[in-house]
C-alpha cells in the first residue's frame, strides 16, 4: 500500500467551492499517479477551521470517489496556518513513487512548520538546475539564487583582465577589488559586476568553459561561498549550483542533485541559446558539457558531487513541470 497526500485552497466557504476544490484536487492526483478510482482504499481529509459550509468527505463521494471509505476532520486554528486549505492523505493499493500534488495557494510550504528554510539544488550543466529552482522560488514566494552566475561574472571579469583562467596567481589578483553583487529585479536575479549589469553576457558559450575553469581556484570559491552562506542565512532560497548540498549549505533542509544524459542537456542548452538568437553548434556544445562536466567533478576543491543526503532526480525524460511538481511533492512530505 502506497499513501499519495495533496493539498488544495479554495476561493470561498462554500458548497460549491468546496465541492469544486476537491473534486479537482483528487482528479489530478489520480491522473499524475496513474490511478483508477477501484485503486483507492480510503481518503482521509482535513481541513481547516474556516471551512463549515460542507464536508470535503460528501464532495469526494459525489465527485464519484464512492468505492472507498472517507473521512473528514477539521485541523485546529494555527497561528500563521494557511486559510481555506483542504488537506488529503490517499491510501493507495498499487506499488507506485506517489507523486504528492498541491495546488494554488497550498503549494507554499506550511508556514507553521517552516521559517527560514534553504533548498540546495545541485546537478551538471544543464540537467534543469534553474529553471526548476526559478519555479519553486515563484511558487513558494522566496529566493533564487543562481550561484552559476556568479562563477560566471568571475569569469567575465577575468577574461577582460586578459588573464588566463589557468593562472592562479593572475586571478588572486584580479580577485582583490572585483565587486559582485546580486539584485533582484520582479524576482529575477540580476548579476552585476562591479556595478555593470552582466546578466546577459555571462550566458554565453566562451563565458561557460571561463566559469568552469575558474571555479577550480580556492581563492574564487572563498569569495563566493562566503557570499552565498551570508545570503542563504537571511532569508528562505532555493540556490542551485554545483557544491550547495555538500559544502555551501551542508545542513539545508532540503536538497536535490539533478541529472539528465548528456545529449539532452546539450539540446536543451541549443535550444536556450538559439531562443535568444545565437548561432550554436549542437555537436559542439555537448563537447562543451561533457568537457565541462569533468573539470567540474574532478577538480580538488568542492567538486560536482551528489550529497549523501540529496535526492537524485534523473530529468532525462521529464519536462520541468514534472521535475517542480516531483520536487515539491517531496519537500511538503518531509515537513
Ligand atoms: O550552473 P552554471 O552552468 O551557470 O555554472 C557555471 C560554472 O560555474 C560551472 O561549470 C562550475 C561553476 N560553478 C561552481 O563551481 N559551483 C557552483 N556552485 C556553481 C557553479
Amino acid at each position: 500500500m502506497v499513501i499519495i497526500r495533496g493539498a488544495t485552497t479554495v476561493a470561498a466557504d462554500t458548497k460549491e467551492e468546496i465541492r469544486k476544490g476537491v473534486a479537482e484536487l483528487l482528479d489530478q492526483i489520480i491522473n499524475r499517479n496513474s490511478l483508477t478510482k477501484e485503486q483507492i482504499l480510503s481518503i482521509v481529509f482535513s481541513s481547516t477551521s474556516d471551512i463549515h459550509s460542507y464536508y470535503p468527505a460528501k464532495a469526494a463521494r459525489e465527485a464519484g470517489y464512492a468505492g472507498c471509505s472517507l473521512f473528514s476532520a477539521m485541523e485546529p486554528e494555527i497561528d500563521g496556518g494557511l486559510a481555506l486549505c483542504i488537506r488529503v492523505m490517499l491510501f493507495v493499493e498499487k506499488e507506485l513513487t506517489p507523486h504528492h500534488v498541491y495546488l494554488r495557494g497550498a503549494k507554499v510550504l506550511r508556514k507553521d512548520l517552516t521559517s527560514i528554510y534553504n533548498i540546495a539544488i545541485d546537478g551538471p550543466a544543464g540537467s534543469g538546475k534553474s529553471t526548476v529552482a526559478k519555479q519553486i522560488a515563484k511558487d513558494f514566494g522566496i529566493l533564487h539564487l543562481d550561484t552559476g552566475a556568479m562563477y560566471r561574472a568571475c569569469a567575465v571579469k577575468v577574461l577582460e583582465a586578459g588573464v588566463s583562467p589557468d593562472d592562479e596567481a593572475g586571478i588572486i589578483n584580479v580577485m582583490r577589488d572585483v565587486r559582485l553583487d546580486v539584485e533582484y529585479e520582479n524576482g529575477r536575479q540580476k548579476t552585476l559586476l562591479d556595478g555593470r549589469d552582466v546578466s546577459e553576457e555571462i550566458r554565453l558559450p566562451h563565458v561557460s568553459l571561463a566559469a568552469s575553469a575558474v571555479s577550480r581556484h580556492p581563492s574564487v570559491r572563498m569569495h563566493l561561498v562566503e557570499k552565498q552562506r551570508e545570503i542563504a542565512a537571511k532569508m528562505s532560497c532555493v540556490l542551485d549550483g554545483r557544491d550547495i548540498g555538500t559544502v555551501v549549505l551542508p545542513d539545508a533542509d532540503f536538497k536535490f542533485f539533478l541529472t539528465a544524459s548528456p545529449e539532452v542537456r546539450a539540446k536543451r542548452r541549443y535550444d536556450e541559446l538559439v531562443a535568444k538568437g545565437h548561432t550554436v553548434d549542437l555537436e559542439q556544445l555537448k563537447e562543451e558539457i561533457v568537457l565541462r562536466d569533468e573539470q567540474d567533478s574532478t577538480r580538488a576543491i568542492a567538486p560536482l558531487k551528489r550529497a549523501d543526503d540529496a535526492i537524485l532526480v534523473d530529468t532525462s525524460e521529464m519536462t520541468a513541470e514534472q521535475v517542480v511538481a516531483f520536487v515539491e511533492g517531496k519537500m511538503q512530505e518531509k515537513i
